[in-house]
């Protein structure tokens, strides 16, 4: 399993004042330069976060893999082709929300996502679908032609009970089997942290996971080198 770790953050703090620290990219060298596997970032229609600049430059400096995670709309797909990320994904956005609240309604958005991926894979760019662990929705991303799902795991972190977080897991094991036999790869993300990765490293399909909030938090308090590390143990 591999760690890609989002760097939105990072930009969500240098846009509370409005200036140059703390730098996007050079949190992603130093998460690249600790372990890991590869960077992801949300270009938002709205630029809340990361920017233009950023992307250009994590475009340029980036290593390992850039994951560009994008809303399908004509701008974004534009910005795509131009930056040819290895990898976007594709997620629903609102502009109110604080984060990426559920999952591509694929069903719902079926001709729209597989025009968008068709329009990707012209440029050799592999894309991944964000679906909470629906089987309709994991279908729907096959017919799609994607080559990735991402599951979501909001509701597996945001568990109230034990009782409840072990159904959620079962959803998201059952899940990922399922994407295999479409012949989907498999990355999950949204609220995974320290402690319930062990949980979800067992799962043999899962390639990768996308980690932000949990790690920026903990990069605040021992240091992002550390936070980085003790997350690739983590997922490992
Ligand atoms: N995956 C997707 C599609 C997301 O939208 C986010 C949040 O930006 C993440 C993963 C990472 O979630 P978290 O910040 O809770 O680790």
């Amino acid at each position: 399993m591999r760690l890609c770790v989002n760097i939105d953050h990072f930009a969500t703090l240098r846009e509370a004042r409005g200036g140059l620290e703390p730098d996007p990219v050079t949190a992603a060298q130093i998460c690249e330069l600790h372990g890991a596997e590869g960077i992801v970032c949300h270009l938002r229609e709205d630029r809340r976060h990361i920017n233009d600049r950023d992307l250009r430059l994590l475009r340029e400096m980036v290593k390992t893999k850039l994951d560009l995670e994008m809303a399908i709309t004509d701008e974004i797909l534009q910005i795509a082709v131009e930056t040819l990320p290895e990898l976007v994904t594709f997620v629903p956005e609102k502009r109110k929300e604080l984060t990426t609240e559920a999952g591509l309604d694929v069903v719902k958005e079926a001709e729209k996502v597989a025009g968008a991926v068709r329009m990707m894979h012209q440029h050799d760019i592999e894309v991944s679908l964000f679906v909470d662990p629906v089987d309709a929705q994991i279908e729907a991303a096959a017919e799609s032609e994607a080559d990735v799902i991402e599951i979501h795991t909001g509701e597996f972190a945001n568990a109230r009970s034990e009782e409840e977080m072990l159904e959620q897991l079962e959803r998201i094991k059952k899940a990922a089997a399922y994407a295999r036999t479409l012949g989907l790869g498999v990355n999950a993300g949204h609220g995974l942290n320290y402690a319930n990765m062990k949980y979800i490293r067992g799962i043999r399909e899962i390639e990768e996971v996308s980690i932000g909030h949990a790690l920026v938090a903990r990069a605040i308090f021992v240091g992002l080198p550390k936070a980085v590390e003790d997350m690739v143990a983590a997922v490992r």
